[in-house]
């Protein structure tokens, strides 16, 4: 199916076996939290979830909890979540609940009643002067976090020399910037405990190659091959498709190569909106739903897609949600998703994204805090404010599509402790992020790299 494609093939790379070690090992799982989780910058929430001043969330990741609090109306900060006196978490996580969040004007502890005001200095400690003066402000305040923001979400980072959280996201940051992910808010947003690695979970969605077996429905609308790249830490994915279509934007968004692209487009959106509620918006799905009426029979697949996308953007623009302009080239260059490392996804368009993020419960090798999120851009003022909903990972709960994703995932984690399974073999072309994703991590776990495989060539040599 790629004979009539072009551009978007680069050079195969290396095929390698990853051994199972990150995936199943208690030890590499214990030791994620001091080599990894501690080290590298995360994606711990949304401005939007601290709107005034003192509104605050708690990010939670193996045993670390982070406070992240507006303290002014331009400043966000974050703190180590224990009181200094004697450990106790100083904001408890509701049973259930994802995580803290509220608004306050100091926080207290529960346990002997030390204070602390939005900058994390310490106001007040009973009977203070036990200590016969020695609690200097250093060690009575909370200790912070390093924390930045980008694209619309709040960073931090626990390990005190990190590098600059732009300089981490490069060139994923230069790259998703014309998106303007900071303007698109949350359309629905869900969470479960799943029964697998996070990396098994992210894997699930960080290549296209599954999608005509996972999901095979979408295989009547067009065919499609998916490449993925390497960008240092971080990750890209895209689609080829047929020469003088608009590749990633026809690919992602499914206009069918198939039969009557006018018919296919429309039927391939309701699909989507109906079945996953991702990857596309009701002004998308209304505007090729009139496609059939707009355009006669017979018109090609790039012009159908031309006007379905113009008349969508025309249609945003009427209730004043204004799309940005993209350079096509770019929009081809930076494909369809990152994979920020190590545990974040950003599936990105220009008027709505999906994002998956996974982490570690506890040190359980075998389960994982799964997320995904999806955003759109709103008319303001009209923009929802939904809860993070804790959901199992079935169909009933999230949609049928996502369930076909979760379907694979414990039945993985389970394959990958077989005494007959040595090692994933990803796809060197269509899952190289994986093989990223482990490159990169050996570099922090110090174990784990992925080995080379002989090739014929090799063997001929
Ligand atoms: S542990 Fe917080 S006041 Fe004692
Ligand atoms: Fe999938």
């Amino acid at each position: 199916m790629s004979e009539n494609t072009e551009g978007a093939r680069d050079a195969l790379g290396e095929p390698v076996m990853i051994p199972v070690e990150a995936y199943t090992s208690p030890e590499y799982a214990r030791a994620e939290r001091d080599k990894l989780w501690r080290k590298v910058w995360l994606q711990a929430g949304r401005i939007e979830d601290l709107p005034d001043v003192g509104s605050y969330l708690t990010f939670n990741i193996t045993d670390d909890s982070i406070l992240l609090v507006r303290t002014a109306p331009d400043t966000i900060k974050a703190y180590h979540n224990v009181c200094v006196h004697r450990g106790r978490r100083l904001i408890d996580t509701p049973a259930g609940a994802r995580n803290a969040s509220g608004r306050r004007q100091q926080f207290v502890c529960a346990y002997h009643g030390w204070r602390y005001n939005l900058d994390g200095e310490n106001t007040h400690i009973p009977h203070k002067e036990d200590w016969q003066g020695a609690l200097s402000d250093s060690c009575s305040g909370l200790q912070s976090v390093n924390v930045d923001t980008w694209g619309g979400w709040i960073w931090i980072n626990m390990d005190p020399q990190c590098e600059p959280l732009r300089t981490y996201l490069e060139p994923a940051a230069t790259m998703l910037d014309p998106f303007e992910l900071q303007n698109m808010r949350c359309r629905w947003r869900k969470w479960g405990i799943f029964d697998c690695n996070w990396k098994v979970a992210l894997e699930a969605f960080n290549e296209t190659y599954h999608v005509q077996t996972t999901h095979p429905e979408f295989n009547k609308y067009g065919a499609f091959r998916g490449w993925a790249r390497a960008h240092g830490k971080h990750s890209n994915l895209g689609y080829e498709a047929p020469k003088g279509m608009d590749e990633n934007q026809s690919a992602k968004l499914r206009v069918g190569t198939y039969d009557d692209p006018r018919i296919s487009t429309a039927q391939m959106q309701v699909y989507t909106w109906e079945k996953a509620n991702t990857n596309t918006t009701q002004t998308l799905v209304d505007a090729a739903l009139r496609l059939a009426d707009e355009l006669p029979e017979g018109t090609p697949a790039g012009d159908v897609l031309k006007h379905w996308l113009e008349s969508a953007r025309r249609d945003d623009a009427a209730r004043g949600v204004i799309w940005p302009t993209v350079d096509p080239k770019h929009v081809g260059e930076s494909g369809t998703a990152w994979q920020i490392f190590p545990n974040f996804q950003i599936g990105h368009a220009v008027n709505n994204a999906l994002c998956y993020s996974a982490r570690p419960y506890g040190d359980d090798p075998d389960k994982c805090i799964f997320e995904a999120a999806v955003y759109e851009l709103y008319p303001a003022g009209e923009e929802p404010k939904p809860e993070w909903e804790y959901c199992p990972p079935t169909e009933e709960a999230w949609c049928y599509v996502l369930s076909q994703d979760f379907s694979n995932m414990a039945a993985v984690q389970q394959g990958m402790k077989s005494l007959g399974f040595p090692g994933t073999l990803p796809n060197p072309y269509m899952e190289r992020s994986t093989v990223n994703l482990h490159h990169n991590l050996a570099q922090y776990m110090g174990t784990g790299a992925p080995r080379a495989l002989a090739t014929r060539k090799d063997t001929q040599e």
